[in-house]
């Protein structure tokens, strides 16, 4: 979007179209080349409100393209949204789907403290839901009928062709794995099998299944690293804009 764009959006959505001293401070934020969701503080992802005052990682329309799928799919059950940042994925699975129960984690406590500003947003109902400061699946300890993961995938070596706007402004524990960016991918696959639930109950009539997020261009590796973890089906799928960009494996 240019910064036009950016600048009456920005008027609209936080000034209610009157700008102020305050309006023209945040114009030069986004001259210096901040992302306009931050500056405006929140974002819409599948219907709930996502304040991002925390600064995670801002919700990405990818995402909220295969969220959108997955929560058809899930009628009720047990969910983990892992490597949870503002909490967007487990946040539109408890609001869309009421039987759905589901824990938020991540390792960043700004992120904890986000998941649970943006909980609050929401009207979640607290028994409804865990917040769990977790490295990968170490704090974690029931089992799920559905796993929804976007680890962090940029290869490190594809820093210098980030936006800047990304690189200058958006977490880095967010961002990158590893030299080949399956570090945590890696990781997650080979654990991930051991907190889903046995087949058999009937809140993952369609489960237990995992969603996780990925690049194109990680497709052949993870298939490989799919079959190595002994897992029997997988089904890869495309984003909104033709690119592969998640897979389901149960
Ligand atoms: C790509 S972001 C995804 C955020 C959010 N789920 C979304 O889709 O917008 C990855 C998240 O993984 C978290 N993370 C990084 N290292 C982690 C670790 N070792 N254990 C758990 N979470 C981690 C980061 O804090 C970040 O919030």
């Amino acid at each position: 979007m240019d910064i036009q764009k950016e600048t009456s959006w920005l008027l609209k959505e936080k000034y209610s179209g009157e700008p102020s001293a305050k309006f023209y401070k945040d114009v030069e934020r986004l001259k210096a080349g901040e992302p306009v969701a931050y500056v405006i503080g929140f974002s819409e992802f599948l219907g709930c409100r996502i304040d991002l005052s925390k600064k995670p990682l801002i919700p990405r329309v990818e995402t909220e393209y295969w969220v959108g799928e997955a929560i058809k799919e899930i009628n009720g059950g047990r969910v983990l949204d892992i490597f949870a940042g503002s909490g967007c994925i487990g946040i539109a699975l408890l609001k869309n789907n009421k039987k759905v129960l589901c824990d938020i984690s991540d390792f960043s406590e700004d992120c904890l403290k986000q998941i649970r500003i943006n909980l609050k947003i929401n009207k979640i109902d607290k028994k409804r839901y865990k917040v769990i400061r977790s490295d990968i699946f170490r704090s974690i300890n029931k089992k799920y009928d559905f796993i929804l993961a976007n680890p962090p995938y940029i290869p490190k070596t594809r820093k210098n062709k980030l936006p800047k706007s990304v690189i200058n402004f958006e977490p880095k524990q967010a961002l990158f794995g590893g030299t080949d960016g399956l570090y945590f991918i890696r990781k997650f696959l080979k654990e991930a099998r051991n907190y889903l639930q046995p087949a058999s109950t009937e809140a993952s009539a369609r489960g237990p299944k995992i969603f996780m997020e990925f690049d194109s261009a990680q497709k052949k590796e993870i298939e490989k690293l799919i079959k190595k973890f002994g897992y029997k089906n997988l089904e890869f799928h495309r984003d909104q804009f033709g690119k592969w960009r998640w897979v389901a494996i149960s």
